[in-house]
This record gives structure tokens, sequence and C-alpha cells, in this order.
């Protein structure tokens, strides 16, 4: 097991109940889970929770083997855990004013104080790996939103994450770019990279993540192999909220 969760709870000061009520996952080195659920149903406030962009009011984080009480995680563990975990968000979150290889290469020079040189080397290689590498020296304004998303996924992949968290990467894209971003998403989960997805795209579920989760208002209601899952939703709410998106992206 890489990582566990177990009975995450959240509350936002300025919001009445909770957000959070009491979610537990596990996911296996090289699983690809997919977290489905309704806008609102705490999927943004989970993996920010997982990723301590938030502290939670309860909650155990197994990861590697570490156990980890998510409400009281100080500093020095939670930059242990950062380096060892990347994200992709849904509205890229690259600087603008860096090249896109200078984006990249960041999070290695400073966050890793890797010398510039190799840093370089490695980055040119993601952004190979994500059909990039010709845009090196572009800046991230000149490039279309799938373009950008695919620099994001280079720099995430370029720090050899143990986990990716993706918070609906395709989202904000035109939907003719949406196809690109998904393809490098899934080439990468081909080559073994464990990632934990928020998605509303259907097909990348069924067909790239082994595993599928079904959120809604703050609590897991329904966790199963992707087939499974696809096959037959066993709860009501899972079966309609896959028929309506499917439905909308098919129209
Ligand atoms: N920083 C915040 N402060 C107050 N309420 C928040 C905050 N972030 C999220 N929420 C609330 O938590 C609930 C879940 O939000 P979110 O995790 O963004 O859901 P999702 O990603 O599934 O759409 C929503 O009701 C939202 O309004
Ligand atoms: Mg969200």
């Amino acid at each position: 097991m890489m990582l566990q969760i177990r009975d995450l709870h959240k509350t936002f000061d300025n919001h009445s109940g909770e957000v959070l009520k009491g979610v537990s996952l596990s996911v296996d080195k090289g699983d690809v889970t997919a977290i489905l659920g309704p806008s609102g149903s705490g999927k943004t406030t989970l993996l920010r929770c997982i990723n301590f962009l938030e502290t939670a009011n309860a909650g155990t984080m197994i990861f590697e083997d570490r156990k980890i009480d998510m409400t009281r995680a100080g500093k020095s563990l939670i930059s242990f855990i950062r380096k060892k975990t990347a994200f992709v968000f849904q509205n890229y979150n690259l600087f603008l004013n860096q090249s896109v290889l200078h984006n990249v290469t960041l999070g290695l020079t400073s966050g890793r104080k890797m010398h510039r040189a190799q840093a370089e080397t490695i980055a040119m290689e993601a952004l190979r790996r994500v059909g990039m590498a010709e845009k090196a020296l572009a800046y991230p304004g000149a490039l279309s939103g799938g373009q950008q998303q695919r620099v994001a996924i280079a720099r995430a992949i370029a720090t050899s994450p143990e986990i990716i968290y993706f918070d609906e990467p395709t989202s904000a894209l035109d939907p003719e770019l949406i196809g690109e971003v998904l393809s490098v998403m899934r080439e990468i989960a081909q080559d073994g990279m464990t990632m934990l997805v928020v998605t509303h795209e259907m097909e990348f579920a069924r067909h790239v993540s082994n595993h599928v989760v079904f959120m809604e208002q703050g609590v897991i209601i329904e966790s199963a192999a992707s087939e499974a899952f696809f096959a037959s939703p066993k709860t009501d709410r899972a079966q309609a909220f896959v028929r309506s998106i499917m439905h909308q992206h098919q129209m």
C-alpha cells in the first residue's frame, strides 16, 4: 500500500457543516484512481487535504509506511511528503514570466537543490514525454491551454514523484484540446505512474483508471474496480451521475 487515508474530516470555519465526513481510501503503487462526483461533493478539498494545502480536522494518512496525524503534520514532514508527490491543477499554475523550461526546472533546482545542467536534462526529457520539447524556450502565454497543461504535467513527472494528484486537469480546456492532455495522461499511466485523478472524463475513468471512487456530499458512496463500476454502479446516485455525464458529452 502506497497511500492510505483513514477517516478524513474537514470543516471550513466560514462554512456550515462538514465538507468531508470521514473519507477513507487506499492507493497501491501503479494504481490510477478516478475520483468522480458532482460539483461541491468535496473532491478538491480531499486532494488539498491529502497534499496539506488544507489542514484536516481529523484523519490519518499512511504514506510509505509512515503513519501521519493529518491534523498536526509539521513543516518538515509536509515538505518530505511534497517532495514525493506532485499536483496538476485545473488552471495549470505555470509561471507566466518564466520559460517553459524554467517552469519545469524550478522544482528541481530550488526545491531539490539540483545543479542546473542536470535539471535541464531531466526537464527536457519530461518535456519530450509530453510532446513539448520544441517549446522549451517559449513562454506559457504563447501556448494553448492544452500545451500549458502538458507542460504542467512535465513539471510534475520531472520530479519523479511517487504519486501525482490531478484536479480536473481538462476542465478548463476547449473541447478540441482535451484529447492531447488525456493521451499524455494515459501514456504516463501506462508507464506505471501512480495517479489520483479528479475528473469528469468518463472515457478516461473507464479505460485508463483501474479504480473508481464516487463521492457525494463529503462521503465516498462507492469505491470499486473501474470495470465493475462502469458495468453497473451499485448505487442509484452513481448510476444517475454517470448517465448524465455521458449524455452531456455525447451531445
Ligand atoms: N476555502 C473554503 N472555504 C469555505 N468553503 C469551502 C472552501 N473550499 C471548499 N468549500 C466548500 O466545500 C464544499 C466542497 O467543495 P470542493 O471540495 O471544491 O468540491 P468539488 O471539488 O467536489 O466541486 C463546497 O460546498 C464548497 O463551497
Ligand atoms: Mg473541485
